[in-house]
């Protein structure tokens, strides 16, 4: 039988016998004809069932979500609603069939719904037929249709790498699977493909990709989830460029086939380095100008002592303005602008006003030429607020960098399909860990460092940078990537700086370092997060929206009530003990 989509239906149609199945989305009583509205995954069509009709007693027994069989005539309505695709026809029922019932709805299934996320997603199942989830899934599905005829079309081939992987640390924790085959030992679930694909670019295929299931066990925020999926991508015999001219023209198809969007290439780049200065962030939000500005100078001679104690340490002074603003940051505003720096570590923040003469936090604690400097610095106009955060470098750019985000969204600025990217290149290879008091991967260790500081890899790691790049869109990270290492010895010093004792290396990555010694070609690549491009595109902010089956914040399916205890007996095959 040839399945008829509600929503195929048009005047076109008009005297056709159809024979339509879904789920009753609404039903009306207008004193003898009754209105059904019957949905199924492409939209709603009206049904109408007369009085007279042999089927009445059956509709007037229908409620909510019952499943229902109707076969009728396609009829031009008496009046069209616009509202509807199919708002011009009805279906004049002559047979309906109860297929099954429905029990009363935990939450009504409404558009715009205001029942918990919780009840959602206990009941996912019945969010899905919600169309603000339902669309979300079906464009995520068009997204990855996309990318797999495009990288098809480009020579990429679709590689399926294991699940079941040794665990070799890539950055955050490692979800462990128990083998019951060989008691004590424990696979890991990927963190990414990042060694697979490298190993497949050794086996010769040159050009990789995959749509991935990532594992990791780290702390949930609203753009992460613990498992989610990547666009994986590798290629032989590239460049920077290459990997980022290939990504560009994958990133602006999707747009365009999407959205309806040209987006213009090349796409702007940015120095690692340069976006911290100015925004404050390794993802710069750049839908809104504000760039964060250094005006520790104008402070040389300060006779204001916080200011003055924090720049003999070191300290620097950043500003950022926000124009034709200060009538609206009145001090509840500002107090509360305080407290989301404070939360950030940040010491304090200052704010000047530029009113019919300036005012604020620290003006009376200016000299004339602190004051005139610091219009001119900032180039301060009427109506101007300036925000200012002073002390540790990389405290004041992050305070200022969340700050300007914050504000553009309090104050409406992000327009909807406003969409701004960029990449931002040539990160740090080593970052410092407090936490482990070492220096770690930026990226991860199979990241090339740039030519010219290989030589710095265990001397100088404050200094040196990676041939890597991250795609960055409104502020998020949506893919990153790099130049792998293809020289064995370059790969061993890596893992050196990175503290590895001889026998970790082995250990861990032996077979990976052994790959490399039969004749590696020179290879790099990218992984494009699938959920949030999918966020992006179908403009939610809740990346639960764009997975069918989510995970909550603390990384439960309250759908199934997992994870979940195991019976004893699963516990003594895999000779594990529970230590309570
Ligand atoms: P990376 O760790 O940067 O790189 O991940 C690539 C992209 O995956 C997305 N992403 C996530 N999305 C949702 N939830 C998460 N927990 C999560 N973590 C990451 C981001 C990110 O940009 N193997 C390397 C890629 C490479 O070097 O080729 C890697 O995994 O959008």
């Amino acid at each position: 039988m040839e399945k008829i989509w509600n929503t195929s239906l048009t005047l076109n149609n008009v005297n056709e016998l159809v024979s339509l199945y879904g789920w009753v989305a609404r039903k009306r009583d207008l004193g003898g004809l009754l209105f059904i509205d019957l949905r199924d995954r492409s939209g709603i069509i009206q049904l109408v069932i007369r009085p007279e009709s042999e089927c009445y007693e059956t509709a007037l027994s229908l409620k909510n979500e019952y499943v229902i069989k109707a076969i009728g005539k396609v009829v031009q309505r008496e009046k069209k609603n616009e509202e509807l695709k199919t708002g011009e026809i009805e279906i004049d029922v002559t047979e309906l069939n109860v297929i099954n019932q429905s029990k009363e709805l935990p939450f009504s299934l409404t558009e715009y719904t205001n029942a918990l996320e919780d009840t959602r997603l206990k009941y996912r199942y019945l969010d899905i037929r919600r169309n603000e989830i339902k669309e979300k899934i079906i464009t995520r599905h068009k997204i990855m249709q996309i990318i797999r005829n495009f990288l098809s079309s480009e020579d990429f081939v679709e590689v399926e790498t294991p699940v079941l992987c040794k665990s070799t640390p890539e950055g955050a924790r490692d979800y462990l699977v128990p083998s019951r085959v060989n008691p004590g030992k424990f696979y890991a679930l990927p963190q990414s493909p990042q060694i697979f694909k490298q190993l497949l670019m050794v086996g010769g295929i040159e050009r990789y990709f995959q749509i991935a299931k990532c594992f990791r066990d780290e702390d949930l925020r609203a753009d992460r989830q613990p498992e989610f999926t990547q666009v994986d991508i590798e290629m032989s015999f590239v460049d920077e460029n290459d990997v980022r001219v290939l990504t560009e023209k994958l990133i602006a198809k999707v747009f365009k086939e999407i959205k309806g969007i040209d987006i213009s290439l090349p796409l702007k780049q940015m120095k690692y380095d340069d976006a911290i200065k100015y925004y404050g962030s390794d993802k710069p939000d750049l839908r809104f100008d504000w760039i964060i500005q250094d005006i520790t100078n104008v402070f040389k001679n300060t006779e204001i002592t916080f200011i003055k104690d924090s720049v003999l340490k070191n300290g620097v002074v950043n500003a950022i303005v926000i124009p034709n603003s200060a009538t609206h940051f009145t001090r509840k505003e500002i107090d509360k602008c305080t407290e989301f720096v404070r939360n950030l570590k940040a010491s304090g923040l200052m704010y000047i006003k530029m009113e019919e003469e300036l005012s604020g936090s620290i003006v009376k604690n200016l000299t004339d030429t602190e004051k005139e400097e610091l219009i001119k610095a900032l180039d301060l106009k009427k109506e101007d607020i300036a925000f200012l955060v002073v002390g540790e470098y990389k405290i004041v750019k992050n305070a200022l960098g969340a700050l300007r985000c914050k504000i553009a969204k309090d104050l409406n600025l992000i327009k909807k399909n406003d969409y701004k990217l960029l990449w931002v290149t040539d990160f740090p290879t080593f970052e410092y860990s407090e936490e482990e008091k070492r220096f770690v991967a930026c990226h991860h260790p199979f990241t090339s460092p740039k030519d010219e500081d290989v030589d710095k890899l265990l001397t100088d790691k404050e200094h040196c940078y990676s041939k890597a790049y991250d795609i960055v869109i409104n502020g998020y990270e949506a893919g990153g990537g790099s130049i792998r290492i293809h020289d064995e010895k370059i790969q061993k010093k890596m893992f050196e700086a990175l503290e590895l004792s001889q026998e970790d290396i082995e250990e861990k990555f032996g077979f990976f370092v052994e790959a490399l010694q039969y004749g590696t070609p020179p290879h790099g690549g990218l992984a494009l997060g699938l959920d949030r491009l999918t966020m992006l595109l179908t403009e939610t902010e809740n990346i639960r929206d764009v997975i069918a089956f989510p995970k909550t914040a603390s990384a439960s399916d309250l759908m199934s009530d997992c994870p979940n205890f195991v019976s004893e007996k699963q516990l003594e095959e895999l000779k594990i003990k529970i230590v309570k």
